[in-house]
Parts: structure tokens; sequence; C-alpha cells
């Protein structure tokens, strides 16, 4: 069974609904929570926390992101988000960006349309591999 086939997605969506009550949305009143699988078993969540100077905000995907790397790193393979009602939202662009980077094309992505791959909801992405055609 591949580290995709195991996931437990009412856990993971419990996770999510479980740390996104513990946003800190004062402006937008739209909380929102992240729970993460990564591939050595751990979950790792985040919420959102926005700031008086509204551009500052962070998305609660940013939070897992710093979880993940804040508890020994690793790669995610799957990734529930929910907004305020406890249902699934599209990630923002910007947290599909960081999502690849920190999962790749095979991670899975719970949306308001089901479970897809990354590479369906962030086609032809920009990765880290287009690096290495930096020159010297
Ligand atoms: N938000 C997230 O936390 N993640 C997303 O992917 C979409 C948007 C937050 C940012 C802001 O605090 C609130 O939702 C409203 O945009």
């Amino acid at each position: 069974m591949s580290p995709q086939e195991a996931v437990d997605w009412p856990a993971l969506r419990a996770a999510a609904r479980e740390v996104m009550t513990r946003a800190y949305a004062p402006y937008s009143r739209f909380r929102v929570g992240a729970a993460g699988l990564v591939d050595d078993g751990r979950v790792v969540v985040g919420c959102n926390v926005e700031n008086a100077s509204y551009g500052l905000g962070l998305c609660a995907e940013c939070g897992l992101v710093g979880a993940l790397h804040a508890g020994g790193g690793g790669r995610l393979v799957a990734v529930a988000v929910v907004g305020p009602d406890g249902e699934p939202v599209m990630p923002c662009g910007r947290c599909r960006q960081l999502l690849w980077e920190n999962g790749g094309a095979a991670t899975l992505l719970e949306t308001p349309a089901g479970v897809r791959p990354m590479t369906e909801v962030l086609p032809d992405a920009f990765g880290p591999e287009e690096l290495v055609r930096a020159g010297d």
C-alpha cells in the first residue's frame, strides 16, 4: 500500500477542524485549519493568524509547514484544509506552492470537489527542480 492509500481522511479532517477553532482571525472572521500527514506518520497542523496590518496575515498552511520543519521535517503525503464551517476549502495560490515544495506532485489534497493530487490543483507548477537552470 502506498502512503497515499493509507490516509485516514476522517482523522486528518478532524485534526484540521480542531486546530481551526484556535485560529486568530478577528479581521476576516474566516477561521482556517490545516492538517497534514507526514511520510513518517506524524500529523502536523496549523491555523491562520491574522494581523492588524492586514497584509501580514499568515494562512493556516504557513503554520502547518512551519510545524512540519520544526518537528523534524519530512514530506507531506496528504493535507486537509477546512474553513469556519469545518468543510474543505481550497488553499490559496501561495499556499498551493507551499504544499508543492513540501510534498510534491503526488501529495493528496482534500478539496470541496474531493481528494485530488497536487498536479491537479497546481498544474504546470514551478518547483525546486527548475532552479538547476540557475547560472553561476
Ligand atoms: N486563508 C488560509 O488560512 N488559507 C488559505 O488557503 C486561504 C485563506 C485565510 C487567510 C485569512 O486569514 C482568511 O483565510 C481569509 O482570507
